[in-house]
């Protein structure tokens, strides 16, 4: 059993996926820490953070780069994530390991830009997640400045389109809603509502 849930940065698909990963005993995997990291390594490498060959190369090594988690949650390690997978040697080095976690027993829950689209075509439910730029914007503003961060809400917001934009006119895999995907508007919803309407859509679909 597989659950492609997609969409949006900060439009809530974290959390539901985590919530129907536990709902239904899957495994989960949030496919964003993969780009993450390797953003992470190029940025800390000071190399360019265009540089294709340097990307790929660090995306079929994976496995080898040791990270801590907050490193990975910041805005400049998210806007490289996004820069990073527009390059598509990144993207099919990541693909066998998104593919061999998706067949995993019982059943396994992954979350992403291209989980419907590419990664598993065939997935039993495709859930996409979106919500209003600005509400996004809010919930991650909140989010950051829990953590500490000195940011205001323009920026935020300024962030988020400029990923929306990078993440659905890329060239290989962008950002949209599979073809037989139940779209979930978050902006509405609390977390238990979207939680509970992703539940429903999952049980009604899978
Ligand atoms: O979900 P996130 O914010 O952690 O993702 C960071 C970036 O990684 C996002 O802007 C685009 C990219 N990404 C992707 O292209 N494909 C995925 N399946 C997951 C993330």
């Amino acid at each position: 059993m597989i659950i492609a849930v997609d969409g949006p940065a900060a439009a809530g698909k974290g959390t539901i996926a985590r919530a129907l990963a536990q709902h239904f005993s899957y495994h989960h995997l949030d496919t964003g820490t993969l780009y993450r990291r390797v953003g992470l390594e190029l940025l800390k490498s000071d190399g360019d953070i265009h540089d294709s060959k340097i990307a790929a190369a660090i995306a079929r090594n994976l496995h080898s780069y040791a990270y801590l988690d907050y490193e990975l949650r910041t805005e400049a390690v998210g806007a490289a994530a996004s820069i990073v997978a527009s390059i598509p040697e990144v993207r099919s080095a990541l693909l066998d390991y998104q593919r061999s976690f998706a067949e995993q027993e019982p059943g396994a829950v992954l979350d992403g830009r291209d989980i419907g689209t590419v990664v598993c075509p065939d997935a039993d439910v495709k859930l996409f997640i979106t919500a209003s730029p600005e509400v996004r914007a809010k919930r991650r503003l909140a989010e950051l400045q829990a953590n500490g961060a000195d940011v205001t809400f323009e920026a935020v917001l300024q962030d988020i389109r400029q990923r929306d934009d990078r993440d659905q006119n890329r060239a290989v895999a962008p950002l949209r809603p599979a073809a037989d995907a139940v779209i979930i508007d978050t902006s509405e919803l609390a977390a238990d509502g979207a939680i509970a309407a992703a539940i429903k859509a999952a049980s009604l679909a899978g």
